[in-house]
This record gives structure tokens, C-alpha cells and sequence, in this order.
């Protein structure tokens, strides 16, 4: 091809997360290939626990300069049980959230065609949903401390952040994407009746917000509540937005409820397309069945398609929806990992999943 490449800085990390972006850049190549009229420069950045272990360091000095030189990084996981998590998680991937002006996370989640959720009465009809997640500041913000450390009287504390501006732009980013929807309904998650200032502010302006968005149903839960909507009604949710901590936790269940938590994507966006957005699986490294060749790279390849949507701007649609079929036709081929009740190794899953690429595009 003779276009311009699309420059993807990568980003494996840790344990499976080596596995699935190996597998995503396979699939990736294969879908530029097969297309024609596009192609990826994938530059490889080994920033790990492991090399953190010898060199002390998770990123060099410059590293957030190195990767604004990029359309997107893809990022695999990161966290290794010799390394503090919160020392893996503040060394990596929360420094290129915050420095990168994420401050969306968007995670989809639904049932893909031939697999089972665990639910008894849930089809694939049932639950279709998409989390938007507030990814720069509230519970995971990082302000706080620790005084009398390692003593009897050791205090620490962990302020959640909530400013107007912050709120504003999230809810705005909830409303677009619900109303993108042909449902066009957004479930808003808090927890303002314990939690009486931040989350207080935060029901304030999404009243506000809402105001703007007339075309779009609404409505309101509280966080405890959802968890048991989740589970006994799920077709009743479509768009939902939710704080760092509380979309956090639900986007796990959702991706548990839809089948395995193999199988979801995530987005990292700064919708401002001022910073490189960043796409990664909703996993972690899962060390224990890191090395084993059968972490599920479905969610790392809809991670990928994601970013194919994202760099191409509306002009690569085709080729991010002929990755999720190939996707979808495979898992429905009973061609599935261990977590989705199959016997095949991540491996054959992605071969399986370039086979169906040249067939569908
Ligand atoms: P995890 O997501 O790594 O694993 C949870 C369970 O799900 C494990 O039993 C694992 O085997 C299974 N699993 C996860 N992904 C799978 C896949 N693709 N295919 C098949 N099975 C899969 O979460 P855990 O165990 O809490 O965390 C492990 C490490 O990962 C920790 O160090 C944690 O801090 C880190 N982590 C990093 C994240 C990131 O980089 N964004 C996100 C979540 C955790
Ligand atoms: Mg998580």
C-alpha cells in the first residue's frame, strides 16, 4: 500500500498481556493486508515488571514524549506478583491515562455469537451494553497520604477527586454515545446517598447535562442496586456511566456476565484527539495462566478493532467491522479458549481468526 502507515506504539507489559498483543498484532497485519488500503508500523516499547525489577523504572524520563509521536498505543497488561500493584499500576498505566488526557474509558460489553453466558435466561439480545467510565479523576486520582507509617497509629487517607469540569465532559461523552445507540437510553451510577459531596456534585450536573440531551431516556441507580439490575435484568441497561472505581467494578461483571472477562475490550480515549488514545483488553496479566499459550485474545481483537474505528476517523469501518465478524464467526465455529468452554489455544483462535479475515473482507 502506498498510504500513509498508522503509527501504533505497543505496549505488551506483563504475562498474558506478552501473548495477546502479539495475537493482535498478527490480526492487525492480517486485516491491513487483506484490505489494501491501509497498513500499521507497530513500534515496540518493553516497558514491564520485569525490566522495571532490573532497571527500577516502568517508563524513561521522556516516555510519555516518545509516545505522543504515535496515532495510538495498544497496550497489553501490566502487574507481576514480585512488584506492588499499586506500584506496577502508578509506574504504567495510570501515568499514560492521566498524562495522555484519557478521560474516557469506554467498555462494551455483549454476548458474541456461539458463546454462553453464565446467566440461565440470557441471551444475546439480553445484554448490550456499553460503560462509560470517568478515567482521570475520582476515586483513582491519587490524592491522599500516609502518616505514622508502620506504627499502631498509622493513618492513611484516599480522597476522591470530583470537579464540575471532569463531570461535565464525561456525562456530555455518556449522553453522545447513548444517543449513537438506537436505544438512545443512558443509566447513570452513584452513590450520593453515602457519599455527600462528590457524588452529590456529580448528580447535579448530569441534571445539568441532561438538559442538553432531550432525545435521550435517563435514569438514576445507585451502585449497590445496579450490581443486582445487572444480574436479574439485564436487557433493561444499555449506555451506563459510571465513576473510575464504580466502572471499574461493573465492567467486570458485565464482561462475567457476557461470558468471560477473556473476551472484553476497553478504550481508552481522549476524545479532544490531542493525545494518542490508548486500546487495551479489560484484563490483567493473569499470572496464573501466564506462559501457558491460552489467555483468549478475543478481547485484545476487539480491543483492535476499536482502534481501527478510532485512528480511522469514520474511514475504516469496514475493516474494524470485518475483524469483529471474523471475531464472532469463529467463536460461533466453537473455535474458543478454555475460559469460554472450548479446548483450543490462543494460538489457533488467531489463526482462526486471520483464516475468517480473508473470507469475510
Ligand atoms: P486478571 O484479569 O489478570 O485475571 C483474573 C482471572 O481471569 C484469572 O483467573 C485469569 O486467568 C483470568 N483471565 C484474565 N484474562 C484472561 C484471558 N484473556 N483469557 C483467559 N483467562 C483470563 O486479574 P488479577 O488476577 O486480579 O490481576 C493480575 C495482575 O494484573 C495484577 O498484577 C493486577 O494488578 C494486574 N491488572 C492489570 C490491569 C491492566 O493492565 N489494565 C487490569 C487488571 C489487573
Ligand atoms: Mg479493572
Amino acid at each position: 500500500s502506498t498510504e500513509k502507515p498508522y503509527r501504533i506504539a505497543c505496549i505488551p507489559g506483563d504475562g498474558i498481556g506478552v501473548d495477546i498483543t502479539d495475537a493482535a498484532i498478527q490480526v492487525l497485519n492480517k486485516l491491513a493486508e487483506v484490505a489494501g488500503n491501509f497498513k500499521f508500523d507497530f513500534v515496540h516499547f518493553d516497558w514491564s515488571s520485569k525490566n522495571f525489577k532490573e532497571r527500577g523504572w516502568y517508563m524513561p524520563e521522556d516516555g510519555m514524549e516518545q509516545l505522543k509521536k504515535h496515532d495510538a498505543i495498544y497496550f497489553g497488561a501490566v502487574g507481576w506478583p514480585d512488584v506492588p500493584d499499586h506500584i506496577s499500576l502508578w509506574g504504567l498505566i495510570l501515568p499514560i491515562r492521566k498524562s495522555m488526557n484519557q478521560y474516557v474509558n469506554v467498555r462494551p460489553t455483549r454476548i458474541l455469537r456461539g458463546t454462553e453466558a453464565p446467566l440461565k435466561k440470557c441471551g444475546p439480545k439480553d445484554l448490550d451494553w456499553v460503560i462509560v467510565r470517568e478515567n482521570s479523576e475520582g476515586e483513582y486520582a491519587g490524592q491522599g497520604g500516609t502518616t505514622h507509617d508502620h506504627t499502631a497509629y498509622a493513618v492513611a487517607t484516599e480522597v476522591a477527586i470530583f470537579t464540575a469540569v471532569g463531570i461535565d465532559r464525561i456525562m456530555r461523552f455518556a449522553f453522545e454515545t447513548a444517543r449513537s445507540r438506537p436505544c438512545k437510553k443512558l443509566t447513570m451510577v452513584t452513590k450520593s446517598n453515602a457519599q455527600r459531596h462528590g457524588m452529590v456534585l456529580w448528580d447535579k450536573i448530569f441534571h445539568q447535562v441532561a438538559k442538553d440531551y432531550p432525545d435521550v431516556e435517563w435514569d438514576k441507580m445507585l451502585v449497590d442496586a445496579m450490581t443486582v439490575r445487572m444480574v436479574l435484568h439485564p436487557q433493561t441497561l444499555d449506555t451506563i456511566v459510571a465513576t473510575n472505581l464504580h466502572a471499574d467494578i461493573l465492567s467486570d461483571l458485565a464482561a462475567a456476565l457476557s461470558g468471560s472477562i477473556g473476551i472484553a475490550p476497553s478504550s481508552n480515549l481522549d476524545p479532544t484527539r490531542g493525545c494518542p488514545s490508548m486500546f487495551e483488553p479489560i484484563h490483567g496479566s493473569a499470572p496464573d495462566i501466564a506462559g501457558k499459550g491460552i489467555a483468549n485474545p478475543v478481547g485484545a481483537f476487539w480491543s483492535a478493532a476499536e482502534m481501527v474505528r478510532w485512528v480511522g476517523k469514520g474511514e475504516l469501518e469496514e475493516a474494524a467491522d470485518a475483524l469483529m465478524l471474523a471475531i464472532e464467526n469463529v467463536t460461533e465455529a466453537g473455535i474458543r479458549t478454555k475460559d469460554l468452554g472450548g479446548d483450543k489455544n490462543t494460538k489457533e483462535v488467531t489463526e482462526a481468526v486471520c483464516k475468517e479475515i480473508e473470507k469475510v473482507l
